[in-house]
């Protein structure tokens, strides 16, 4: 059922402004703030309030006075405001305030990718419910109108898979370990010291941050409902330079890769570094920036890609949601409203596998993983060892021809028994150039 609004109703010349309410002045609040004082002065949207906790210490002389700082969040949600963008963070109390507004019949933009994934669906029916919308375009890939363009750009094909580089800071990382021959240790503290990671990395190198973006590419894409939990999910922290010497020898490199496939009534997705073609557009993509790429039954694969962080990108984004909202596009809350599918999950792909093992070295080794993985009806492909390593912690990789990940992993259990080993060994698939 379609509601209007007054301002979809009044010419341009007459429309009244929507009123903006920012919770949380940190990076993207203020960058938001900053894009709403650069409006142009016939722009439909006017930011009224401002809120964060001990607001004083945030408080900016470059916003009109007008602007109402408060960090009473009562004072906000009961306000005139029509849109509140949601900029603090976190699942809560964001999830609270976000439920409250709009039960009070308010739309919310937000750039929050963890509860999105967390919560999204019920937010979105709360939304349809009192008559206002969500709007999360921010939420994956920062700047790069993904959301929108696979909501509404591609909405009349069928996609069946999405995948990509969704993670910046892994992927500056990544890039590097394989630029500078550093350790996987030194890549972060520069990165940390670069701005690109956070003091606390664990939800970016870890995969956390990539999973939530994928469960949300995965309904607004894929029409699946998929809970971050049910994604197998593979750190970046074991990756060291020698990795990238042995994927280069085979014509590829290494990244943190995100995938989610919708097949047979089933969802196969996983987040986790893996080799990638040297010529494939994932190979590409270097230092921050992020890739996504669709594939769709009609129109085949479509690419996405740009700066998936920063103040100033997301804020692009955020942005885009209130024009959005102000043009009355979002007017029906129609595009709160996305019908998707609770589908089994699955991290069972089929794919080649790259093998690193780090052993004490003695005759009987190759033979000792040869015949596990025999056992296993798992197939050997070749065999790499580069000279000159100490023995005692010698690198060499074992490459497979292709087979189930379950297959393999019930392989790598009994392997990982093995007592020349001097740690865990790194499995990671081989990706086509199709990825
Ligand atoms: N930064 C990016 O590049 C980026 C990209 C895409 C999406 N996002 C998403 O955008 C959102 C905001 O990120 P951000 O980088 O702008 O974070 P941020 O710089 O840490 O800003 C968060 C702001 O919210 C305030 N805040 C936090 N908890 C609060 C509470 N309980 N009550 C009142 N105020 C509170 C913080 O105040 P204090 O200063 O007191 O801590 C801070 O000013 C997150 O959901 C993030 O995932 C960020």
């Amino acid at each position: 059922m379609a509601t209007t609004t007054a301002f979809d109703q009044a010419s341009p010349a007459q429309a009244p402004a929507v009123k903006v309410a920012i919770l949380g002045f940190g990076t993207v609040g203020s960058a938001v703030a900053r894009i709403l004082c650069d409006q142009p002065s016939h722009s439909p949207l006017r930011l009224t309030h401002v809120f964060n906790r001990n607001v004083g210490r945030k408080q900016v002389d470059w916003l009109s006075t007008e602007v109402q700082w408060s960090s009473d969040i009562e004072k906000i949600l009961s306000s005139d405001a029509d849109v509140i963008v949601e900029l603090v963070g976190g699942i809560d109390p964001a999830h609270e305030w976000i439920s409250r507004a709009l039960r009070a019949g308010k739309s919310v933009v937000t750039a929050n990718k963890k509860l999105i994934a967390q919560h999204g669906p019920q937010l979105s029916a709360l939304a349809c419910e009192h008559g206002g919308t969500i709007s999360f375009g921010a939420s994956v890939a920062g700047g790069v109108p993904v959301v929108d363009a696979l909501q509404e750009g591609l909405a009349g094909d069928q996609l069946y898979k999405v995948c990509g580089i969704l993670n910046g800071t892994c992927n500056y990382i990544l890039t590097k370990v394989e630029r500078e021959g550093v350790s996987f240790d030194s890549a972060l503290i520069e990165a940390q010291h670069a701005g690109f990671a956070e003091a606390d990395p664990t939800d970016d190198v870890d995969g956390y941050d990539a999973r939530a973006k994928l469960v949300i590419l995965s309904r607004i894409g894929l029409k699946a409902i998929v809970q971050p939990e049910q994604i197998p999910c593979t750190s970046i922290r074991s990756l060291s330079a020698i990795d990238f010497i042995y994927s280069h020898e085979l014509g590829c490199t290494i990244r943190q890769i995100s995938r989610a496939e919708r097949r047979d009534g089933n969802i196969y997705a996983s987040v986790q570094p893996a080799l990638v073609p040297i010529e494939s557009p994932m190979a590409h993509i270097t230092g921050s920036l992020n890739l996504v790429l669709s594939s769709g039954k009609y129109g085949g694969q479509t690419a996405f890609s740009g700066h998936g962080a920063g103040g100033h990108s997301t804020a692009v984004a955020v942005v885009s949601d209130l024009l959005d909202i102000a043009r009355g596009r979002s007017g029906d809350n129609a595009r709160s409203q996305i019908s998707a599918d609770v589908l089994p999950v699955s991290g069972n792909f089929a794919s080649e596998h790259y093998l690193r093992f780090t052993v004490r070295d003695r005759p009987g080794i190759v033979a000792a993983i040869a015949n596990t993985l025999a056992a296993h009806r798992i197939n050997i492909d070749a065999l790499l060892q580069k000279p000159g390593f100490d023995k005692d912690a010698l690198p060499f990789v074992v490459t497979l021809e292709q087979c189930p990940t379950k297959q393999l992993e019930a392989a790598m259990l009994e392997i990982s028994k093995l007592d020349f080993l001097v740690h865990a060994p790194l499995t990671m698939p081989i990706l086509t150039k199709e990825l």
